[in-house]
């Protein structure tokens, strides 16, 4: 693996700028009433993070030639989902965590009442931006992208991994039990961020669609791999989060399980396995292959 090359750099700073513009266009403005509600959608959503969902859509999209701003429609939809979810985990209830992209936390700077109905709003119009008519040339497509979501978020996907790593607090889970874990929690939002951009270009015919499920399901495991390397590996001040949680709130984790060396190994096979599930694909899978070395290599 290589690491970004300047390019690769110029294109997720272009989407990255981008979702940050089509996010504060699309989130409700601060000064409309509840404000104190909407200062904190906004708060939890704006002016932070790497962006990854929005630029596996937009990967994808590229791929099957997809129209930009039904890209930007479904990137936000998934980035709204991954926003909720994160003020949320970071509850008293859940993680009880003070700091997220630098900044205090939802909770911390508002209240944990706010915080609550903050990650319902996200959540309510992650799906009304999937119903809008960018999206709607194809009925029947946009009802199932509706629904992909609806199942990653669901209990069977992100909700549902979240349940399992509460139960699991203090519990050695076995690897696979780990991984099932994993999937859930973080892969299913990913698989979500990667199906909806190459739904934006059309329904992919099944063999496409089974290289970019596996591509995304292989993504999204290695990057909770890397997130539970990092908390063991990196600082408070690179990651913008408290290092070191996992540990001291007894949270089952690959460092865990299998210790660094074996976790860091493991991160690197699964990006080779999304490289080479997208391989047949060609040229136009470029950016899909960057970001599973993104996804590996990265430091925050
Ligand atoms: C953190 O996600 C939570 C996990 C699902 C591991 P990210 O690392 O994508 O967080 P941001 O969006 O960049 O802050
Ligand atoms: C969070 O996993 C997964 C979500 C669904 C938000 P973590 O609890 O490990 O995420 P961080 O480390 O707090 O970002
Ligand atoms: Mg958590
Ligand atoms: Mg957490
Ligand atoms: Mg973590």
């Amino acid at each position: 693996m290589t690491a970004p090359d300047p390019a690769f750099a110029d294109w997720m700073g272009g989407i990255q700028a981008r979702m940050e513009s089509a996010l504060s266009r699309l989130l409700p403005p601060a000064q409309i009433a509840p404000a104190r509600l909407h200062e904190a959608m906004r708060y939890a959503t704006l002016e932070g993070g790497k962006r990854v969902r929005p630029l596996l859509t937009f990967a994808a999209g590229e791929l099957v030639r997809a129209r930009p701003e039904r890209l930007e429609a479904a990137a936000a939809a998934v980035e709204l989902i991954h926003a909720y979810s994160l003020v949320h985990d970071d509850l008293p209830c859940m993680d009880d965590d003070v700091l997220r992209r630098g900044k205090p936390t939802v909770h911390v700077e508002y209240d944990e009442a706010t915080a609550l109905l903050a990650g319902d709003a996200l959540q309510s119009l992650a799906f009304q931006l999937l119903a809008e008519p960018v999206l709607a040339d194809d009925a029947r497509l946009q009802l199932e992208m509706v629904k992909l979501l609806a199942v990653a978020a669901g209990s069977r996907g992100m909700a549902g991994g979240q349940q399992i790593d509460l139960e699991a607090v203090g519990q050695p889970l076995t690897v696979p039990e780990l991984e099932a874990m994993h999937i859930h929690k973080t892969g299913a939002l990913i698989r979500a961020a990667v199906l909806l951009g190459a739904a934006c270009g059309g329904a992919p015919d099944a063999a496409l669609r089974a290289r970019l499920d596996q591509y995304a399901k292989t993504v999204g495991l290695a990057f909770q791999v890397v997130d539970d390397l990092l908390d063991h590996e990196a600082s408070t001040a690179t990651l913008g989060k408290t290092a070191g949680k996992d540990s001291r709130q007894g949270k089952p984790t690959y460092v865990s399980a299998m210790g660094i060396a074996r976790a860091r190994e493991l991160a690197q096979e699964l990006g080779h396995n999304a490289l080479r599930a997208v391989e047949p694909l060609g040229p136009g899978a470029r950016r899909l292959r960057e970001l599973a070395d993104f996804i590996v290599l990265r430091k925050f």
